[in-house]
């Protein structure tokens, strides 16, 4: 039987995935007619981008999930007009980017690159920089993405903790969780790292008493989502000297306007979501393997609990 595959992310994303969906259809077993323009009630698969014109999935009767193409959901959870199973995007390119990310930004404030690299007219001054083992790293979430990049952080000898929802255990890491995981997670974050998904539960979860909770000096990197800090709070922290430098890949607002304070912080440097973006070849297999999954009765990979809202 052939599935019907709505491509309802950006039709610009489309010369990107057309190739690679169809290899990976094909590869799974399925034959398939994708399109940008399938009639709603012919879909049987949407693949998906919170930012695709598409909001109104009442017409898609026939559709059996919704399969987004990016990680975060924040978007599409509060949809009332969807009704079928959400697939986010657990991509193992997507993946292996942030965890690039994270350990170079990471990296960057460990060795305190930025200090270090010398002018001609700057003094001359050697110093013994600290190894990795001497330096504690706090994690905020620990899923797909946190845990692929404490993974790595372990490899190259940082002191790692990590902070979920949920009681976990992942080899290496010291895992917190809880209300009282948090606040002891915080107190010893010389290096913090958000990568919790954006829902009522992590909004502002660094606000004026919790980035308090952090150590004199601190490094914040958030590849997160914008909403996760409270942005009053962190100017303040960072004008006090209290946390002593962001980086910030995430915001409320994107692209983040240019009367934003964050643009003229000294201590503030802003990438533009650019930490990790889902790969055509690599997301195109699992979505395939989700479709091949879904005609096959199993239940699919990387589903969405909308009511916790990741
Ligand atoms: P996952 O859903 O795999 O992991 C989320 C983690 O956050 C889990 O460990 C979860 O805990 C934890 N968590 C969720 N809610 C809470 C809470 N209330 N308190 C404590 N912990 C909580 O997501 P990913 O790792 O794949 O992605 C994380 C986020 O990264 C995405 O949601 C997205 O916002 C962002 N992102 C940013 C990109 C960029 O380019 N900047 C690219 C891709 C993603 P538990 O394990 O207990 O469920
Ligand atoms: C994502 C992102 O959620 O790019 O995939 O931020």
């Amino acid at each position: 039987m052939v599935v019907n595959v709505l491509f309802a992310a950006r039709k610009d994303r489309w010369p990107q995935y057309e190739g690679p969906l169809h290899r990976a259809l094909a590869d799974a077993g399925i034959e398939a007619h994708l399109a940008t323009d399938l009639t709603p009630a012919l879909t049987d698969y949407i693949v998906y981008a919170p930012n695709s014109p598409l909001q109104d999935f009442t017409p898609y009767t026939r559709a059996k999930a919704v399969l987004n193409l990016w990680a975060g959901v924040e978007n599409i959870t509060q949809n009332e007009t969807l009704h079928i199973p959400l697939a986010r995007m657990v991509d193992p390119g997507l993946t292996q980017a942030m965890t690039e990310w994270v350990t170079g930004h990471v990296l960057r404030y460990h060795l305190a690159i930025d200090t270090d690299i010398r002018r001609v007219d700057a003094k001359w001054q050697p110093r013994t920089v600290p190894l990795a083992r001497e330096r504690r790293v706090v994690i905020l979430g620990l899923g797909a993405l946190g845990c692929a990049a404490a993974q790595t952080l372990i490899g190259l000898g940082f002191d790692v903790t990590g902070w979920s929802r949920n009681p976990k255990t992942v080899q290496g890491v010291a895992c917190l969780s809880g209300a009282d995981g948090l606040e002891e997670a915080l107190k010893t974050a010389e290096i913090l790292v958000t990568l919790l998904p954006d829902t009522p539960a992590t909004q502002n979860i660094l606000n004026i008493e919790t980035l308090a909770k952090m150590p004199s000096g601190a490094f914040i990197i958030n590849p997160g989502r914008g909403p996760l800090i409270d942005d009053d709070a962190l100017v303040a922290a960072l004008d006090s000297g209290h946390i002593a430098h962001a980086t910030l890949d995430v915001f409320r607002v994107e692209p983040l306007p240019t009367v934003h304070p964050f643009w003229a912080h000294p201590r503030i440097t802003v990438t533009p979501h650019i930490a990790a973006e889902t790969r055509a070849d690599t997301a195109s297999a699992v979505i395939a393997e989700n479709i091949r999954r879904s005609e096959a009765g199993e239940a699919l990979l990387h589903l969405v609990d909308r009511e916790n809202g990741y």
